[in-house]
């Protein structure tokens, strides 16, 4: 089959690539020339485990392209797929410019039927949206052709996207058209040859679903966090509270892990575009916005065990910081922890040492030239010099360290365990202060 996907970033490009493995033709288009021409030049633009693999093979064989000719894109695939961003908007609501930007450019260059199926993450209404916008450009343009609009939420998760999108948990389709479900049933039928995963059901409720899902995750995060604070203050070990609960199969082991608050580009402007599109509806999601101050407040844990230790004065220190990206194997530093913590420890007068395995590019880039940020090429080069090292995500190099160089390394032989990779005890018992989340009173 022919599709056209707009958007080549962390859905976009892992789409294409697992389309066209699947034997489809893909067009990639976007309106960023300079990732255009990178991938053009065979160049993966993000570290996502397996990508590149991917995109190689396919473009060789002529089943994936990228480019910036829109018109091109548009006389390509029977299905349009958006995958642009979303981000935040000033209130916290999606802002959905590049979703009606797409829209606009599709009406502008449709000559005949095409489906456009919106994969990125949307409020409940969007796909009106879309239509309102496709017909009022063919209005314009004096135009009668088909369309249809579809709703294909992505559950992709950064780190294990490919993998995730070869073997979807599920496919969920929101269509008001019958037809357009089978359509896109014979497109991700390759991806259903174990078990049927597609879900199909009304647009409305398709694009509520991701925000469900999104919420629902991002709730048990925030209530773990909430009980690793309480553990603290009552002198229990929150580990072994999660393994209590986790063994209930009505609670699950799944997501229930304590740490330094979420990150990364979907649950914090999901969880917050919900909330406000609750209120725009006139009701008040207090759920939701408890479990997005519970995450705000726990992204300064970190900063506020350092600061607690050193009785506030962190001036004039130097910390080490392991882990930048907002989850172990991706490059992606949206809302990461470790800028909230950087951030303030600059505020307070303390420098950075600070390494990760693929985000130190993406670090520079956000933070040019900084004064007081020294970006590390391997793990034990943060630590040289530094008085204290903070565990921010939880990359596997990290988890078996050499305690002792630690030890000699650090000035004040002090770690602060964002992700709680390590038994409190077997740390103190080697000479090493260790702080965590929720272990006790640590
Ligand atoms: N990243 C994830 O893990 C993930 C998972 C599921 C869903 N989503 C959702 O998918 C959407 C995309 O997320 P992402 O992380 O891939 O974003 P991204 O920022 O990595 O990529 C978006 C791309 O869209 C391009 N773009 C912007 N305007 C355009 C236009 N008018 N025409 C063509 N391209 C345009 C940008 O240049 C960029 O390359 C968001 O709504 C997000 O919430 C993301």
């Amino acid at each position: 089959m022919r599709l056209t996907i707009f958007g080549s970033g962390y859905v976009g490009l892992v789409q294409g690539a697992c389309m066209a493995e699947m034997g489809n033709h893909v067009v990639c288009y976007d309106i960023d020339a300079d990732k255009i021409d990178r991938l053009n030049r065979g160049e993966i633009p993000i570290y996502e485990p397996g990508l590149e693999a991917y995109v190689e093979r396919n473009v060789e064989a002529g089943r994936l392209e990228f480019t910036t000719d829109v018109k091109k894109a548009v006389d390509h695939g029977l299905f349009q797929f958006i995958a642009v961003g979303t981000p935040p908007d000033e209130d916290g609501s999606a802002d959905l410019k590049h979703v009606v930007a797409v829209a606009h450019a599709i009406a502008e260059n449709m000559e005949e039927y095409r489906i456009v199926v919106d994969k990125s993450t949307v409020p409940v209404g969007t796909a009106d949206k879309v239509k309102a916008e496709i017909e009022k450009v063919l209005d314009q343009r004096g135009k009668k052709v088909e369309f249809d609009v579809v709703s294909n939420p992505e559950f992709l998760k950064e780190g294990a996207a490919i993998s995730d999108f070869m073997k979807p948990d599920r496919i969920i389709i929101g269509t008001d058209n019958p037809r357009t479900t089978e359509l896109l049933r014979s497109l991700y039928e390759p991806f259903n040859r174990n078990h049927d995963r597609l879900i199909s059901m009304d647009i409305r409720s398709a694009e509520l679903t991701k925000y469900a899902a999104n919420a629902m995750l991002a709730t048990k995060i925030s209530f773990m966090n909430e009980l690793a604070n309480l553990a603290e203050r009552f002198g229990a070990d929150i580990e072994a509270v999660r393994l209590g609960i986790g063994s209930d199969p009505r609670i699950g082991y799944h997501f229930i892990y304590p740490g330094a608050g979420y990150g990364g580009s979907c649950f914090p402007k999901d969880v917050q575009a919900l909330a406000r599109s609750a209120d725009a509806s006139g009701y008040d999601a207090e759920l939701l916005n408890a479990v997005e101050a519970v995450n705000l407040r726990q992204k300064r844990r970190l900063f506020e065990k350092l600061s607690d230790h050193y009785g506030g004065d962190l001036k004039g220190k130097t910390i080490a910081v392991w882990g930048l990206s907002f989850k172990p194997n991706t490059d992606d530093m949206r809302a990461a922890p470790s800028r909230v913590l950087m951030e303030a420890l600059w505020e307070a007068g303390a420098t950075v040492k600070a390494y990760d395995p693929e985000a130190t590019e993406e670090t520079a880039r956000i933070y040019p030239d900084k004064d007081g940020l020294t970006l590390c090429e391997e793990a034990y080069g943060a630590v040289e010099g530094a008085d204290a090292l903070v565990i921010v995500t939880e990359w596997q190099e990290f988890r078996s360290p050499d305690f002792q160089v630690l030890k000699d390394k650090l000035a004040d032989a002090l770690i602060v365990d964002g992700r709680n990779l390590y038994e409190p005890e077997t740390v103190e018992a080697l000479g090493l202060k260790y702080y965590a989340i929720g272990r006790g009173r640590t």
